[in-house]
């Protein structure tokens, strides 16, 4: 395998995502495996980025419960109650969740005390039901904004297109 991960640290936000898609539209041509597709993703994130956490939670009993899949990063909780923190209410919402200080986020979920701003994505599958959230964390306050958002919903896009 050609593909290395690129330092996209220093790259404009909207050219780092397009790379980062590219890479992974290559690393992944083919691959129809979610687990393959969670790892791979986590790995470029978290080392093209330069995250502190950077991994999945996935629907293991829908409506109800998150559990952890591939990530990369310090030890991530386990359980997720759907409602209960960040990757909670992003799941019960359906929606993006952008938090800028994590210290005012009411119910946030400290898995890493570095941790001090967060994004967390909706990843839908082929029939727009829910499978996973992205939850991405930085040491920085006000890690993440709108840009972040639409590049990561961008590159979870690729488990909503039908599969065989
Ligand atoms: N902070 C998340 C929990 C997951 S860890 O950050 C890896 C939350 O509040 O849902």
């Amino acid at each position: 395998m050609a593909e290395t991960i690129p330092d996209l640290r220093k790259v404009p936000k909207a050219r780092a995502y397009a790379e980062l898609k590219g890479h992974l539209d290559a690393v992944l041509d083919g691959v129809d495996d979610e687990v393959a597709e969670m790892s791979t993703i986590a790995a470029f994130i978290f080392h093209a980025l330069g995250t502190l956490w950077t991994g999945f939670y996935r629907v293991v009993e829908p409506g109800q419960l998150l559990r952890v899949g591939p990530y990369q990063g310090s030890l991530g909780c386990l359980d997720i109650a759907f409602g209960r923190g960040v990757c909670g209410n992003a799941a019960a919402e359906r929606k993006t969740i952008i938090v800028p200080d994590v210290e005012k986020y009411p119910g946030h979920i400290t898995c890493d005390s570095r941790a001090r701003s967060e994004i967390v994505v909706p990843v839908f599958g082929p029939h727009s039901e829910l499978i996973a959230v992205l939850d991405v964390d930085s040491e920085h306050l006000n890690g993440f904004d709108v840009e972040d958002a639409r590049g990561l919903e961008q590159l979870v896009s690729r488990f909503a297109h039908q599969r065989q």
